[in-house]
């Protein structure tokens, strides 16, 4: 029994019958990382953070990226290394086994379908006013139950929308993607010229109010640089969804190294302007927890044109982040569905090379999802199972360099083993310092993927491998 727990997959056997077609190159891939990664954290969680850590949260953009950065080192090493659908799945599946791959996968199902929800209910939080103000849209159905509303129908929507470009084919939403990913720059450019030249070093003072370990606050909310930085990580996220286009790169080696490493290193660029401009333009405690706190902090400061430009832009743009998540997700179903550890009809390719019933399957979940369930709360959760696969990630990265130090790498992640522990630990320190229900939540998760895999996976994986 343990021996098949351990079994590994060998990649020259992949494919069986299902081959995604390539049809990406590295400017797709970089549109689709920034397009991934900038998006809700940035826009929308940056409130969430300042009202966790004040002024500091700075510091927990800083914390998060570098050890986001470590992980995306680890990952484009594997990435490169092996360059097949799955990502941190598939990694886990090659190099430690396959009980590991599977809560990987298991995890990123998690991970993959939390953002797409959170992220729509981060466009809603930007759309909610326009849609009121344009078409008289009522409040109670643009919320959730736990704002009071009925439900968040403008997040249900999105997803829809997104879920219809996808069926449609993956090479034209890469375009439309690229196009949009410029709109979603030029909106943070434009923030960060308004909002820098108002900075009042009185903003940051004092700088950190909660201290930097997570603690519980008197009034039951989880605060500290670590607690908003566990948040904060959502917005880093993201690259690993270029990862899971890899067999529908043309040039798998050149390209998933440009599109990961390339699209991470302008991300935190552009976070840290933005959050410093940010906390150093208005008070903190004025942008706390807004569901549109960029735009609030320009209105703040006398720019409404400014706020009505970056709010409109949001609403375009976010999208691209909601697609490139679906189309990870959409590739672990297919991959874990083609191993045999789901079912193999799920894997079903439509003539344009779409698995269309996955992605019609996790559209319905994710809008139930994105209609009831508060933002906080998503995203929490969709961290959680991130830290999870970052960390397998960096172990796999580590354990090939000890099992197979001179194998073909096209990238070698520096300094690999300060790289892949700090990658690690520092997951693992991002995950105890997430909500105590969300760390809840993730195991309960877990226990009922353990459930499906000894009750029904293990099995067909077993005979998927014999055949
Ligand atoms: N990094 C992505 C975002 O911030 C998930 O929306």
């Amino acid at each position: 029994m343990s021996d098949s727990l351990l079994r590994r997959k060998v990649i020259e056997t992949e494919g069986r019958g299902h081959q995604l077609v390539r049809t990406l190159s590295w400017p797709h891939l970089v549109a689709l990382g920034v397009g991934a990664i900038v998006g809700t954290g940035i826009l929308t969680l940056i409130g969430v953070g300042a009202d966790k850590a004040g002024p500091a949260v700075i510091l927990s953009f800083a914390v998060a990226g570098i050890i986001c950065a470590c992980a995306a080192l680890a990952y484009a090493e594997m990435a490169t290394m092996i360059p097949a659908s799955g990502s941190a799945y598939t990694y886990s599946y090659v190099v430690i086994g396959e009980l590991i791959a599977w809560i990987v996968g298991w995890s990123l199902i998690l991970e993959y379908s939390l953002v797409v929800s959170a992220v729509a209910v981060g466009w809603s939080g930007y759309a909610a006013p326009l849609l009121q103000s344009w078409a008289g849209m009522p409040m109670a159905l643009m919320q959730g139950p736990e704002l009071g509303g009925i439900v968040n129908l403008p997040a249900i929507a999105i997803i829809a929308l997104v879920a219809g470009m996808l069926l449609y084919g993956t090479r034209e939403s890469a375009t439309v993607n690229a196009i949009l990913v410029l709109v979603k720059i030029a909106a943070l450019a434009v923030f960060v010229a308004v909002a820098l030249p108002a900075f009042d070093a009185a903003n940051l003072e004092p700088f950190s109010p909660y201290g930097f370990a997570k603690h519980m606050g008197p009034d039951g909310v989880e605060r500290g640089v670590m607690a908003a930085a566990a948040i904060i990580f959502f917005a880093f996220y993201g690259f690993d969804a270029i990862a899971t286009a890899a067999e529908e790169t043309k040039n798998p080696d050149r390209d998933l190294k440009i599109g990961i490493v390339g699209s991470m290193i302008a991300c935190v660029a552009i976070y840290i302007a933005v959050a410093v401009a940010a906390v150093g333009a208005v008070a903190y405690g004025r942008f706390a927890n807004s569901p549109e706190p960029l735009a609030l902090i320009l209105r703040e400061l006398g720019q409404p044109l400014a706020a009505h430009y970056l709010a409109i832009s949001a609403v375009i743009a976010l999208p691209t982040v909601i697609l490139a998540f679906f189309y990870g997700q959409s590739r672990i179903f297919f991959t874990m569905a083609r191993d045999g550890l789901l079912p193999e009809g799920l894997a079903k390719l439509s003539g344009r090379g779409t698995p269309v019933r996955i992605t019609i399957f996790t559209a319905l979940v994710v809008a139930v999802l994105a209609g009831f369930i508060p933002l906080g709360e998503l995203a929490a959760l969709a961290n959680a199972g991130t830290l999870a696969a970052f960390t397998a990630v960096s172990l796999c990265m580590l354990i090939m360099r000890r099992r197979a130090p001179d194998a073909p790498r096209t990238f070698r992640a520096p300094m690999p083993w300060v790289i892949g522990i700090v990658a690690m630990l520092g997951c693992v320190y991002l995950f105890f310092s997430l909500p105590v229900n969300t760390q809840i939540w993730f195991c309960v998760w877990n226990a009922a993927g353990l459930a499906v895999y000894f009750l029904y996976a293990r099995k067909r994986a077993l005979a998927a491998a014999a055949n």
